[in-house]
């Protein structure tokens, strides 16, 4: 794994948006996972500029999303297909043909999170997932003890991580949606490229647990310790307890 450790946010989002420029440009069609949440939008503000510099072409680009809320009214402005479509498909100039994603409304939510499984398989895998860090040291929506082969599934927030995603429902827990569907660990681990972003000090114990703690179920995070191609970049107050 590698570490790297970058003054601030906004360094952070520009080495990160780099290495996916430099990714499109080896392979343009290629499949870039995107995570959710404040940390990754400076990644995704910096490529934006960079295409419409013509420092990058992304027109080809195919954008998967990593997990979503489960019985969100379609188009819910908080939906995470909602904020991919807005944070990243539109200021990269797609359209949502080059976007995929669970379907978080569906009725048959098991046979959705298969579907979606098969989906990332068929479209040749994962280039590069990004991923943020939870407090509590979850990806995507892996909470702890999660399994570390986990497929693509429905999982169940903890209180903590609903407090935490609160402030994008009005500051109003009770509108946060209980349940979730998760790309898997295991289904995390078959992206050619791991790119986590964490930054400020809330996050420090997490990514201290996850980069130099044990392997564990505990900390989901910990499982790109079994990757062979995982960058974490940090900013120094993430950094912190390394
Ligand atoms: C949510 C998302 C995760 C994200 C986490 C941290 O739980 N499902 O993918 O990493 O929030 O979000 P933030 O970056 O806002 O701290």
């Amino acid at each position: 794994m590698e570490v790297v450790i970058v003054p601030d946010a906004a360094a952070g989002g520009e080495l990160i948006a780099t290495a996916i420029a430099d990714l499109l440009a080896r392979k343009p069609d290629a499949l870039v996972g995107v995570a959710t949440g404040s940390t990754p939008l400076p990644i995704y503000q910096a490529l934006a500029t960079k295409v419409r510099a013509d420092q990058v072409d992304a027109s080809r680009a195919r954008i998967c999303q990593l997990d979503e809320y489960v019985g969100l009214p379609a188009g819910h402005p908080e939906s995470y297909r909602s904020v991919v479509l807005r944070e990243v498909v539109a200021p990269l100039g797609l359209d949502a043909s080059s976007f995929m994603g669970p379907d978080g409304s569906a009725e048959d939510i098991v046979s959705a999170c298969a579907a979606y499984d098969r989906m990332l398989a068929d479209a040749g895998g994962v280039d590069l997932q990004l991923l943020g860090i939870g407090t509590d040291g979850h990806i995507g929506f892996n909470e702890p003890c999660s399994s570390l082969a986990s497929r693509t599934r429905i999982k169940t927030l903890t209180e903590q991580t609903r407090i935490d995603n609160a402030r994008f429902f009005d500051d109003d827990i009770d509108q946060v949606p209980h349940h979730v569907i998760t790309q898997g660990i295991g289904t995390i681990l078959d992206a050619r490229h791991l790119v986590l972003l964490a930054t400020g000090e809330g996050k420090a114990e997490a990514v201290a647990a996850a980069v130099e703690g044990p392997l564990s179920a505990l900390v989901p995070a910990s499982a790109l310790q079994l990757h062979p191609h995982a960058t974490v970049v940090v900013d120094e107050a993430a950094a912190g307890r390394l």
